[in-house]
């Protein structure tokens, strides 16, 4: 360690444990990365300047710190070691930028109202929300999203009503959710500000394999946000949010007949197992 880290370290001593613990972990790995990488001051202050930059670039509507930590995988490790669980259950994934309020919906009902509707490959997407072992959950709740065919959602296209393509699902007594929409489409995550130079200057792609959001709520039950995505979509092993998780993926089921459509259409089942409040890890 050395002498200048030393004496940084000895003064943090505030009155918040936790807060002193995460400084100084925080200033540990910053002076280990100015040792390791040896900046020079111009680089340093690039460095700070494309931080105001996010900053600025931040709104009510969009929020570029958060695009950043998604594209450097920070969300998904924070992720990973806040949504740990028994077997079984489903994984979460990260939730994105692009949750707003949905408005509610009856079971079966389209998500799908816009312009898209006569272009898309119709989907009929369902399953259950369950504990662990299986129990049905009625009354869950499930809040869902997606991008249209052309990977936009309604808060980015002036084509789309607000609340096109989201859907607030309240499960049956058997647990059971469904509803009708068409196929998402992969998309870029927005690349007009710090986060997309970032890709380009690292030589990474914006896009994110096509997939539905997800997130359930159950009384009693951890509330879980999560991703479906769709079997042989290019980007599943590159998404440049790495949200991916085997278990999520799901392949579309050519149909011709049955859940109310009129026409081929493709299903998806998708059950989702839910952690009760109270697990806890046996160690
Ligand atoms: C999304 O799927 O909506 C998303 C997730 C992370 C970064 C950008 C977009
Ligand atoms: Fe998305």
């Amino acid at each position: 360690m050395t002498p200048l880290l030393r004496q940084v370290l000895s003064q943090i001593d505030g009155p918040d444990p936790r807060i002193n613990e995460v400084v100084s972990a925080l200033v540990r790995h910053l002076h280990a990365f100015v040792e390791e990488v040896r900046p020079t001051e111009g680089e340093w202050n690039a460095g700070l300047g494309f931080l105001i930059e996010t900053g600025r670039m931040c709104t009510a509507h969009r929020n570029e710190f958060i695009l950043l930590s998604d594209m450097l995988g920070l969300t998904s490790a924070v992720d990973a070691v806040n949504n740990e669980g028994p077997e079984g259950m489903t994984p979460s994934s990260v939730e994105g930028p692009f949750h707003s309020p949905a408005p509610e919906r009856q079971p079966g009902a389209w998500i799908s109202n816009g312009p898209e509707r006569e272009r898309g490959v119709p989907m009929v997407v369902h399953g259950r929300v369950l504990d662990c072992d299986g129990m049905p959950l009625p009354g869950a709740v499930v809040d869902v999203w997606q991008a249209n065919d052309t990977g936009l959602y309604d808060t980015q296209d002036d084509t789309q009503d607000l609340g096109n393509l989201r859907g607030l699902f309240t499960t049956d007594v058997e647990g059971r959710y469904w509803f009708r929409t068409i196929r998402p489409s992969s998309y870029p995550v927005p690349t007009d500000g710090t986060a997309g130079r970032l890709l380009e200057a690292i030589g990474r792609h914006p896009m994110r394999p096509a997939h539905f959001h997800y997130r359930v709520t159950a009384t009693g039950y951890r509330p879980l946000t999560t991703h479906v995505f769709l079997a042989g979509d290019p980007y599943l092993g590159s998404d440049a949010a790495y949200a991916v998780k085997d278990e999520l993926i799901r392949e579309p089921v050519p149909r011709t007949e049955g859940w109310g459509m009129d026409g081929p259409y493709e299903e998806i089942e998708f059950d989702i197992k839910l952690v009760p409040l109270d697990w806890k890890e046996e160690r």
